[in-house]
């Protein structure tokens, strides 16, 4: 048996070089300082000020364009469907569904946003483990492509709702494998604690009823263990169960057209590799090259993180006893994953001198009162001083969509590079904006 790697943890962090020399939409230039794509970052910073969000087109473009080769070139009919919730912004879905992808959406407000972008229903498929009578409505109205049902609970209501609008829902059965996709707790969805999906062993008799019930038309599985998958066994673990249950049910009987795979595929935040496409096509194809189903992914990490960054400003560095604290004006309300799961994001000076310069450790902080409210412990990191731009890396999943706006922070602007060219995509939010929803009734005056 091979020797296990050393946990990530274990090794010393990537320097600031290894970051961006393993980051091919990023370089530093000498004079531009960072470029991402072919647009300096500076330039962004000091029009939008900071912090700001920037996502490349381009790099966008070429992993969905990568990703769908992989399936293709291992002959599979599989079609993606980008997870929305991992960056639900406009112009990125425009970018997905100009790529040939459809959507996976999770709610009302992602149905309607994939719909504003251009994505046609017949292109969307509903997930999550509790959508309202008032979402199944919509998703039978707008006819989506498929509605992934996660409960007998659920297969009733759906019924019941299809049947009084006259309309039949195309339905698949999320399966829960009951395998641990060996990721961080709270993003593990697969195993049968979870509260994901539909028991393994209920799932002959609930296709049946689906089959039998009014308003339904069963086409498939559906599965998804988890995100930020780094390795492919856990994926072969619960492909394997769901492929032997498309046997099964064909065996009795039952239609299954359709097996949508989900998403989870991980990405290299540190200096992990991240999960390879094709490797991931290669599991697809031997668990079902020949069961004659149509294939679904629902990445949403893959396409997008490694593609944005958030750039913030430096306020001030502030020195205690044995530390150096670099306070940035960005904080957990913008970038929330390294405060609630422990992630590591890469962190990196836009000034050009700052792969060469001499490094010393520093925790990178935000200014929001709670000690969670901290980027990243004893990164290697150049000498910076108030006002120095600096870029968190791979922020382009689940950064702005998390983003709150506690301490009373409005959100972060956002802005996209394509090329070399260069357009806002989302304004600053205004403080005016933080509160002009809100009334103060005559008892509290
Ligand atoms: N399909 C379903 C049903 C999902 O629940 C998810 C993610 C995906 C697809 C897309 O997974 P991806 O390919 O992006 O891994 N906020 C966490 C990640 C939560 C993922 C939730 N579900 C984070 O920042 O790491």
């Amino acid at each position: 048996m091979a020797a296990l790697a050393p946990a990530p943890s274990d090794l010393p962090d990537p320097s600031v070089a290894e970051l961006i020399g393993t980051r091919p939409h990023l370089a530093y230039h000498v004079r531009d300082g960072l470029v991402m794509e072919g647009v300096p970052l500076v330039r962004i910073a000091r029009e939008l000020g900071t912090p700001t969000w920037v996502y490349g087109a381009g790099t966008i473009r070429a992993r969905l364009a990568s990703l769908q080769a992989a399936v293709q070139s291992a002959g599979l009919p599989a079609h993606v469907h980008y997870a929305v919730k991992a960056n639900d912004h406009l112009a990125v879905l425009r970018l997905m569904e100009a790529g040939g992808a459809g959507a996976d959406v999770v709610s009302e407000g992602e149905l309607l946003r994939a719909r504003e972008a251009g994505i046609p229903a017949s292109h969307i498929v509903f997930s999550g483990v509790g959508k309202t009578l008032r979402e199944l409505r919509l998703a039978l109205a707008e006819d989506i492509a498929q509605i992934n049902v996660e409960s007998a609970e659920e297969l009733d209501m759906l019924s019941a709702v299809a049947t009084e609008m006259g309309r039949t829902a195309r339905v698949a059965l999320r399966v829960n494998p009951d395998v641990d996709a060996g990721t961080h707790a709270k993003i593990s969805t697969g195993r049968a604690r979870d509260k994901f999906g539909i028991a393994y062993a209920d799932i002959p008799a609930l296709y049946a009823r689906a089959a039998s019930l009014s308003g339904l038309s069963p086409v498939g599985l559906a599965t998804h263990i988890g995100s930020q998958i780094l390795s492919l066994a856990p994926y072969r673990a619960a492909y394997a169960r769901v492929a032997d249950l498309v046997r099964d049910l064909r065996a009795d009987g039952q239609n299954i057209e359709v097996v949508d795979c989900g998403g989870g595929l991980g990405i290299g935040y540190r200096d992990e590799p991240g999960l390879d496409p094709a490797g991931l096509a290669g599991a697809l194809k031997g668990c079902f090259g020949n069961l004659d189903v149509r294939l679904m992914l629902e990445p949403g990490r893959w396409l997008v993180a490694p593609a944005g960054v958030l750039l913030a400003s430096v306020v001030l560095v502030k020195r205690m006893p044995g530390q150096r604290f670099v306070v940035l004006d960005a904080a957990m309300n913008d970038l929330v994953r390294p405060a609630m799961y422990e992630a590591f994001h890469g962190l990196v000076p836009l000034s050009p001198i700052a792969a060469k310069a001499a490094m010393s450790p520093a925790d990178i902080v935000g200014p929001v009162c709670e000690s969670g409210d901290t980027f990243a412990r004893g990164r290697m990191l150049p000498e910076l001083e108030a006002a120095d731009f600096v870029a968190l890396l791979d922020a382009g999943a689940y950064g702005a969509v998390m983003s709150s706006t506690y301490n009373a922070r409005p959100l972060a602007a956002a802005a996209m590079v394509d090329g070399e060219r260069w357009a806002v995509i989302r304004d600053r939010q205004t403080h005016q904006a933080l509160w002009e929803h809100e009334r103060v009734p005559d008892f509290a005056r």
